[in-house]
């Protein structure tokens, strides 16, 4: 008698268990079978939340960026500020303290083709997507032009941008920053595949690559 209590137990504790169970497997959309509905959501607000994303225009702040500008004069911690205003003072200041070795060349194409490529191209020559889009062309990288830049000036136009080219002082550490010197040199040593168009000149280019310019690490 008593064992029959205990078996009539256990199966409905496990009954209950297997409706449970299929209860919330019902709620996810029965989830392992394959459905062409959208599933149903019991908590919208993990999917969905208010919150704008890079890149997104946002209608909070009236310049409608929701990727916010650095506060001018802030540093992160542990950064300094890049101090240089125009490429004379940086060359006249600065030599390219690594050299290029393998294991600098690849963390250089690394870092190009993660930070630069998007506008530059990996191979510093070719049109990109941003460029098909409507960016204007940046100048070959293996032109006259770019060539003829000192390492230090390279240095200068990464960390403090030029004209409407960004800065990228904030985003990487100077070591990066000479690894991509190093492998922007790397890049042009191959054949060149067009000549450049006009390039602004460099005192145009100064004035507007002072601007933005806030960090290094
Ligand atoms: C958002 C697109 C963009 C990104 C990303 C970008 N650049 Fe540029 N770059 C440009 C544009 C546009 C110019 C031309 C600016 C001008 O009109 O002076 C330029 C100019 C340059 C120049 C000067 C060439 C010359 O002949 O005057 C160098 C060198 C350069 N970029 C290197 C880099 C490196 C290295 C990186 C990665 C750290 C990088 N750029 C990232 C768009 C970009």
């Amino acid at each position: 008698m008593k064992n029959k209590r205990a078996l009539y137990f256990t199966l409905a504790a496990a009954g209950i268990v297997v409706v449970v169970l299929f209860v919330m497997w019902a709620g996810n959309d029965f989830q392992a079978l394959r459905s062409t509905e959208p599933p149903i959501q019991i908590r919208y607000d993990m999917q969905y939340q208010t919150k704008v994303g890079a890149q997104q225009t946002s209608t909070f702040f009236a310049d409608r960026k929701s990727m916010r500008d650095h506060v001018p004069g802030t540093v992160p911690r542990h950064g300094s500020m890049y101090p240089y205003t125009t490429f004379q003072e940086a060359e006249a200041e600065l030599t390219n303290p690594v050299a290029g070795n393998t294991s600098v060349l690849a963390r250089g194409k690394n870092r190009f083709n993660a930070f630069c490529s998007p506008c530059h191209s990996v191979t510093g020559q070719d049109t990109t997507e941003v460029v098909r889009k409507g960016l204007q062309k940046p100048p070959n990288l293996a032109g006259a032009n770019a060539k003829s830049y000192s390492d230090a000036h390279i240095f200068h136009v990464i960390s403090a941008g030029q004209n409407i080219m960004p800065g990228y002082a904030d985003k990487l550490k100077p070591e990066d920053r000479w690894a991509i010197v190093n492998y922007v040199r790397e890049l042009q040593k191959a054949p060149l595949k067009y000549a450049d168009a006009s390039v602004p000149s460099a005192a145009a280019a100064d004035t507007a690559s002072t601007a933005k310019v806030n960090t290094g690490k």
